[in-house]
């Protein structure tokens, strides 16, 4: 049994003052052994709670000599790092406390994409203050102040310097390709997302950090952060689902299992199991909704937040009345096997 929260090696690239822009961890662990937290006081001084800590080439043959035998594969990648050229950091987190350092932040965010941890279980607070604006260009990630001098040097060398993107999370797929997913545009994925296995992220598909799919979707909208999608749940192309980040509200969103939002629809409300919004459509937690009976009735006058996590719902606008009407799911999605087949 393992007190600690996280250990990760990981190897990163700093700017020209020293501050941190990135780091890689190759092998993150969850609640590693306490071995292996004795093993980090032994050979790099750790002395408890969250520390990052930067290693020498000796650093790193005195721990991989202390983890020999109790974990081959984080000894064997701690000798590999040995002869690195880019900085090498061991992050130990005691505690999944606030982050107070960029190397902390990341090994969240790739607790994430690893599918260690399921959004909401980790402590992200803070983070948008740790993570620099980082050029992410094909020659690695450069502090903005130095592009510049980086672009010039590159044309004068005859290379091009090409910048994929200009952000605080670089796109998850450079970090880690997780088991059985597909992703037509992997810079539509950042750091930090939980892509289920057997989810397909299409072009228009995105998936923020924090956020993802539980297991098998087709995914051609959008995954704002925080929001879940649960297993066997299709977002449809163009569609949205509304974040808490900025004015969006503070109830958190999700997707229950086997659902479908059409092309173009959205939610600013969590859907239970079963349920299909029609295509176009945008229901929000104030959006007034006319419940109807088998027969079409009129049964009440709901609003969206009143049907938030009910299953078995068909939310559609009225295409005469324009009025927003919810009936119960008749036709629960059977998703498409050979869509979602990945072989
Ligand atoms: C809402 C939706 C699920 C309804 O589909 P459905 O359950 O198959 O229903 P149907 O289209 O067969 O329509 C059933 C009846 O409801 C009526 N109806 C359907 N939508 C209606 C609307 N918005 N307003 C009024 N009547 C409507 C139909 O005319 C039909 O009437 P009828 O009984 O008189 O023949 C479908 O229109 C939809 O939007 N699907 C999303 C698909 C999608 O976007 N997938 C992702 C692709 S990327």
């Amino acid at each position: 049994m393992s007190n600690a929260f996280a250990l990760a090696i990981g190897v990163g690239t700093k700017n020209s003052k020293g501050e941190w822009l990135e780091v890689f961890y190759s092998k993150p662990l969850l609640n590693p052994a306490d071995s292996l937290i004795e093993a980090a006081k032994s050979a790099l001084g750790y002395e408890g709670g969250n520390q990052a800590i930067e290693a020498d080439g000796g650093d790193l043959s005195a721990f991989a000599d202390a983890l020999a035998e109790l974990d081959a594969t984080q000894s064997g990648l701690a000798r590999a790092c040995i002869e690195s050229e880019q900085p090498v950091v061991i992050t130990v987190l005691a505690t999944d406390v606030q982050s107070s350092s960029t190397p902390e932040v990341y090994l969240k965010l790739h607790l994430l994409s690893h599918r260690l941890v399921k959004p909401h279980g980790v402590n992200l607070a803070g983070m948008f203050g740790l993570l620099p604006n980082v050029a992410w260009t094909n020659q690695g990630a450069i502090d903005l102040a130095e592009l510049p001098a980086a672009q010039l040097d590159a044309r004068l060398n005859g290379t091009l310097l090409s910048v994929n993107s200009v952000d605080k999370f670089p796109r998850m797929t450079d970090y880690v390709v997780p088991a059985g997913v597909r992703i037509a545009d992997t810079s539509r994925v950042r750091l930090g997302a939980y892509v289920g296995e057997g989810t397909t992220i299409m072009h228009e598909g995105f998936v923020n950090f924090n956020a993802g799919t539980e297991g098998v979707s087709m995914v051609e909208g959008r995954i704002s952060a925080g929001v879940v999608v649960g297993n066997g749940s299709d977002l449809g192309g163009g569609c949205s689902t509304m974040g808490t980040l900025s004015g969006g509200g503070n109830i958190i969103i999700s997707v229950g299992e086997n659902c479908l939002l059409g092309a173009n629809a959205g939610i600013g409300i969590p859907l239970g199991d079963r349920c299909t919004v029609e295509a176009g459509l945008y229901v929000t937690a104030g959006t007034k909704i006319l419940v109807l009976d088998d027969q079409k009735n009129v049964v009440e006058t709901v609003k969206g937040r009143d049907l938030a996590g009910k299953s078995d719902l068909l939310f559609r606008r009225d295409s005469i009345s324009g009025a927003v009407q919810c009936v119960t799911n008749k036709s629960a999605i059977q998703l498409n096997e050979e869509l979602h087949a990945h072989n």
